[in-house]
């Protein structure tokens, strides 16, 4: 259900769910204040209740509304990449709901760059607790319409367009002036220790903060993802296969196999790349076969995703 930009501060602010456009996602928000309406998004999602949110704030002076320590570090990185697809994980306030934060002692925070949300923050006035708004493991949405073949016609979504980064935020999390990147995102690890003027700390695995949701098996589509190194393994397996369709990247297909191909830019690859697999799920083949982007820097999110969207549980 369409509902306008009064409508949705109407429901945030009575503790319902409402779906949000950002650049990156649709996310599923809700008053992070409120401990009954966060509750909701993880029904809805169907999330397990130790899987973190991230808190979207209108601008960086919030900061200190959520954190208890906002390190000249992280300042600095929230100055280079805000708004826009970067959160920011920091040691939080005790009275930030431990629903949110899923029991961690941080909280994840941004602040999204797309217009209609950045009104919506700055009227409501509040912090939305906003995962991505699909069912938990599932492909993120882009679109409107994907948010509610996703969740159902009865989720109200504030229709934005089409999310014109594509893939999730990039998390950093910061302590002090030590930095880790959480998660890959269009924002790379190397603009970040550009920003920050030194690389990532190489923590031990103890004192590594967790990303929860960064399970192998996420983003996934319905149909079955094979990964393949180059072009010619996908049409090496095609050609024994039944039924498969495939996704690829740059060069037009010319042996007629039902496809989607996506830009040689790594930016414009991200933009379209659960639109893409959306279009494929929803074709119900046997088998997804995807060419994989070159191992460089610049595709290493759009790479991680893929990744994960292939992922085979161990037998
Ligand atoms: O682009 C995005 O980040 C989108 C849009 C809607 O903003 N949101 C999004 O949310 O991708 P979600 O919930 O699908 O993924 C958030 C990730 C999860 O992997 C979660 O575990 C991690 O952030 N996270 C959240 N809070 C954290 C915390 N305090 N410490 C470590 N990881 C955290
Ligand atoms: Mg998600």
């Amino acid at each position: 259900m369409r509902v306008s930009l009064t409508k949705a501060i109407e429901l945030l602010k009575q503790g319902e769910v409402v779906a949000i456009p950002t650049e990156t996602v649709y996310g599923l928000a809700a008053d992070a204040r409120n401990a009954q309406a966060i509750a909701r998004i993880y029904a809805t999602k169907e999330r397990p209740a130790n899987n973190p949110l991230i808190v979207h704030i209108a601008d960086a002076d919030q900061v200190v509304v959520w954190a208890s320590e906002f390190s000249p570090l992280a300042q600095k990185l929230a100055q280079a990449f805000w708004p826009g697809p970067f959160t920011l994980v920091l040691p939080a306030l005790a009275e930030v709901s431990s629903a949110v934060r899923a029991g961690e002692p941080t909280v994840a925070l941004r602040v999204p760059a797309h217009p209609l949300t950045r009104q919506l923050l700055r009227e409501s006035g509040l912090g939305l607790a906003a995962p991505s708004a699909n069912k938990y493991t599932q492909l993120s949405p882009t679109t409107a319409a994907h948010v509610e073949s996703g969740l159902g016609g009865d989720i109200p979504v504030l229709d934005g367009g089409a999310c014109q980064v594509g893939i999730e935020s990039t998390i950093v999390s910061v302590l002090g002036d030590r930095w880790q990147l959480l998660r890959p995102g269009m924002i790379s690890e190397a603009s970040v220790a550009l920003a920050a003027g030194s690389p990532a700390s190489q923590a031990t695995l103890a004192e590594t903060p967790k990303a929860p949701g960064q399970h192998l098996l996420h983003y996934s589509p319905r149909t079955r993802c094979l990964l393949f190194d180059s072009r010619q393994a996908v049409y090496d397996y095609a050609a024994k296969a039944d039924d498969a369709v495939a996704l690829l990247l740059g060069e037009k297909d010319l042996t007629g196999m039902r496809n989607i191909t996506l830009p040689a830019d790594p930016a414009l690859a991200a933009e379209q790349l659960y639109a893409a697999l959306h279009t494929l799920d929803a074709w119900q083949a046997a088998v997804i076969l995807i060419e994989s982007p070159p191992d460089t820097a610049d595709w290493a999110a759009v790479k991680d995703r893929l990744q994960r969207a292939a992922y085979q549980a161990p037998a």
